[in-house]
Parts: C-alpha cells; sequence; structure tokens
C-alpha cells in the first residue's frame, strides 16, 4: 500500500456546519458560520473564534444560539460565513430566516434549522485581538417536533445535515444509518 503524505492542516473530518445566533446591544440578530467546534464536556461545547460581529455581540451579550445546517439552508449557511454584520447590515435579511428570541436564552433562534443548541459563555480561552477559544454551557436544546424519531428523540437521518470537507471546502450531505455504536462492536468481542 503506497501512503501519500501532505502537511499539517486543519483537516479533522467531519467538521460540523455551525449557525452561531447573537444579538447586537440593540438587539439586533446576527449569525455566522463556525466548523471548527465540538463537544468540550458533556453540557459545554467549545468553538475556535476569529474576530467578528458575533465576537463584538458575545461581549455584550454572552449568549447565543447553535443551529446545525442542513441542505436545504446550505446557501444561506455559506452566505453567513463569507459575509460580515460588521460590514452587511442587511446580513440577516439577505440570509432570509425566520428569526424569533430563543426561549431561554437571550440570542435569535432562526426557525428554518431543525435543532438549535442554546448556549451561555463559560470561559474565553487564549484571548487576544484575532479571537478566542470558547467554551459553553448547553443550556437547553431545541428540536422541531417534525424532526423526532418515533422514540421522542430528535432524527438525524430526517434532518439531512451538512457538514465541512475542509479538504475541498464543499458540504456534504450526511447520508444513511450505517450501524449501532456501542453494539455492532460487540460481535468481536
Ligand atoms: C465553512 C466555514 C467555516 C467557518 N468556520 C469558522 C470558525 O470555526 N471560526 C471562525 O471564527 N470563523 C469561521 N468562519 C468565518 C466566519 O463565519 C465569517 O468570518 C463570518 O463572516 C463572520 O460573521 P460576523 O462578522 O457577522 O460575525 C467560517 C466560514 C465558513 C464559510
Amino acid at each position: 500500500m503506497r501512503m501519500k503524505s501532505f502537511k499539517s492542516t486543519a483537516w479533522i473530518l467531519p467538521q460540523p456546519v455551525l449557525i452561531i445566533g447573537t444579538y447586537d446591544k440593540n438587539g439586533k440578530p446576527n449569525a455566522m458560520n463556525a466548523a471548527w467546534g465540538g463537544q468540550w464536556d458533556m453540557h459545554d461545547i467549545m468553538i475556535s473564534l476569529g474576530s467578528h460581529q458575533t465576537t463584538d455581540n458575545l461581549a455584550v451579550n454572552p449568549e447565543f444560539t447553535v443551529a446545525f445546517a442542513t441542505a436545504e439552508t446550505m446557501v444561506a449557511s455559506d452566505y453567513v460565513g463569507i459575509v460580515s454584520g460588521r460590514k452587511t447590515p442587511e446580513k440577516m435579511e439577505k440570509a432570509g430566516w425566520t428569526i424569533e428570541k430563543a426561549p431561554n436564552v437571550n440570542a435569535p433562534l432562526f426557525k428554518e434549522f431543525p435543532m438549535t443548541l442554546e448556549c451561555r459563555v463559560k470561559e474565553k480561552m487564549d484571548e487576544s485581538e484575532t479571537g478566542y477559544y470558547l467554551v459553553a454551557e448547553i443550556v437547553n436544546i431545541l428540536c422541531d417536533e417534525k424532526y423526532l424519531a418515533e422514540d421522542g428523540k430528535p432524527d438525524v437521518e430526517k434532518m439531512k445535515l451538512i457538514i465541512f470537507d475542509p479538504v475541498h471546502h464543499t458540504y456534504i450531505q450526511l447520508g444513511d444509518t450505517v450501524g449501532k455504536a456501542f453494539a455492532d462492536g460487540k460481535q468481536l468481542v
């Protein structure tokens, strides 16, 4: 077998497509796309953030939402990742999402997304003028009832979630369930 080597880079696979929703000091909603994030602890998430309208907003209002992007929301999800609310005040009108205040945090909820975390900032690690690593508590998880499975829990297969491919800079839709975790491996025990 021949293996090709590549220089060290941010190629963890797969990466999520997280849409972070925040309010500015006047309650104006904003959203940005973030791929560099994941679970930090049982009730906490981590996101690596540069300096954005989003971080300006979190400085005055440390609560936010994290929605998981889908095939249907893909174009606007990419848009909020390439345009800044700092320069484009009409960013959210262009994104076109239906916005409500989230029930448990002071942050916007984008109704087009099947599942959204409501979060509160806990810690900003290695903070500098170029950004920080955000650790935040998951206060609550919202799932549109259309996307619930028979057991009453979120049905990921129904959501048509997308992931970010950092190699080719593409979005890929999640496919089918292929196995049961903590179970299928027992065949080899
Ligand atoms: C696929 C993708 C992934 C991104 N991931 C991150 C990320 O993890 N952290 C970050 O700070 N910016 C990330 N960005 C860039 C921000 O989304 C972008 O700078 C955005 O314009 C910031 O918006 P705002 O200034 O309105 O908050 C990503 C953009 C795209 C398209």
